[in-house]
């Protein structure tokens, strides 16, 4: 293993993930571009630790020629890129930063529904043209409007906070039962909910349950003039219903971030049905695209390499069990990633002994697949015994973390 840690970043990672990392004493380099796999191949043996964004194509190919890698970051929200079920196999945890473009997403929407509100795209877009629309007709303020948010998860929640803040009624809907913000109101029903809104707003995941969530029968209950908000994942609305709904003004207007089809690049030609229709504001799934979010991407994924490379703690990978481990100076901690099949604990546990090492701790988190287990041990140095436990034949990956550093 290289020491320090080589790090590659790839795909123009924010600057702050490399002043992270350099910080902790790693070795990390930057590209600016998304590699290929040949390139991949070449430059992988060099490196223990790999950075990407949605671009960059990890494959089982790459994986299997660089089983040395200790983790890999995907600096974005998906994770499809990387064939996680190899990674795994490889001992490989996979991690991303789901979370970080929260508050930019609910930021979003509480802009979108002033716009609604105010047809404001609408006259922007003829005031450009000439036309001088001077009218209250139709407009109205936020304040004192009821805001139905669907899916109370990270995003829901934070934009209830928001339009709290700004006057509206919060009521929600969400399969889970959640703790209500502030004077946010949870609905016993989807129903219940789209009968009692201004505005709807979507925050659910893609799931089976929630394929075209909103469709004709759901925008009947909306209350006429109301807005619909979709920031989601372009599955939960079924777009040629709504369309119907718009032009019948039964819906008043809406605001669109995700499609059931999104174009591949900024060079792909955009199409829906929705374009041309008043008081439609449809934006490029940009919902979570702010550099803040960016940076906060950075921090929270570096910080992620930290753990798992210092401490061993897997909290928040995407294809690996979980831990959150604590920091102890004082001990050799062995980390080792094992196929999941009877007996292969009493083996380890058996060299450990034999190696007449004190065990100060144990932790162990399994999946379906694999065993991560984690023993603090009272050596100076636990090499010796990690390349042992290594040579059992369901071991995939082991290593040995000296001198368990303190969080800063
Ligand atoms: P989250 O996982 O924190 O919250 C989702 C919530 O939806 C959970 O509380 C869950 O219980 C609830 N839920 C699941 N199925 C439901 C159903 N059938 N009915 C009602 N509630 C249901 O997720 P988070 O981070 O709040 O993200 C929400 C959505 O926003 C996701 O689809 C995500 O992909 C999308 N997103 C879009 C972005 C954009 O750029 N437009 C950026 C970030 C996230």
């Amino acid at each position: 293993m290289l020491n320090p840690v080589h790090i590659l970043l790839t795909e123009n990672i924010h600057p702050v993930a490399k002043e992270r990392l350099e910080s902790e004493g790693f070795v990390v380099d930057l590209l600016t571009h998304s590699p290929g796999e040949d390139e991949l191949l070449k430059l992988l043996p060099n490196y223990q630790v790999l950075g990407l964004r949605s671009k960059t194509e990890i494959s089982e190919k790459i994986l299997k020629a660089n089983p040395h890698l200790l983790c890999i970051g995907a600096f974005c929200i998906g994770t499809n890129q990387v064939n996680l079920k190899t990674a795994k196999s490889l001992g490989v945890p996979v991690f991303n930063a789901p979370h970080s473009n929260t508050r930019s997403v609910a930021e979003l929407v509480i802009s979108e529904m002033i716009a609604l509100c105010r047809q404001l795209c609408d006259r922007n877009t003829k005031a450009h043209l000439g036309e001088w629309v001077k009218s209250a007709d139709g407009s109205r303020e936020i304040r004192g409007k009821t805001l139905g948010i669907i899916g109370y998860g990270h995003i829901g929640s934070q934009l209830s906070v928001l339009a709290e803040n700004l006057g509206l009624r919060v009521v929600f809907y969400d399969i889970v039962k959640k703790l209500p913000l502030g004077n946010a109101q949870a609905m016993r029903s989807l129903s219940e909910l789209l009968e009692a809104s201004d505005f709807i707003s979507l925050h659910v995941p893609e799931t089976p349950q929630t394929m075209n969530m909103i469709a004709a029968s759901q925008l009947k209950q909306m209350k006429k003039g109301s807005f619909l908000i979709n920031a989601s994942r372009g599955t939960v609305v079924a777009i040629e219903d709504l369309v119907l709904f718009l032009k019948s003004k039964h819906i008043a207007g809406c605001a669109i971030d995700v499609f059931p089809y999104e174009p591949s690049s900024n060079k792909e030609k955009f199409e829906t049905p929705l374009q041309g229709l008043p008081n439609v504001i449809l934006t490029p799934h940009v919902g979570g695209s702010t550099e803040e979010a960016q940076y906060a991407i950075g921090l929270e994924v570096a910080e992620s390499f930290r753990r798992f490379i210092r401490i061993g703690s897997s909290s928040g990978a995407v294809n690996f069990p979980n831990v959150d481990l604590p920091s102890r100076p004082s001990v050799s901690r062995l980390l080792n990633v094992h196929k999941n099949e009877p007996g292969v604990l009493g083996e380890i546990n058996g060299l450990i002994s034999k190696a007449g090492a004190n065990i100060q701790a144990q932790y162990l988190a399994t999946d379906d697949k694999i065993g991560y287990l984690i023993v603090d041990i009272e050596v100076n140095d636990g090499h010796g015994l990690a390349q042992e436990i290594q040579k059992l034949s369901r071991s995939i990956k082991t290593r040995v973390v000296l001198a368990v550093p303190p969080e800063p």
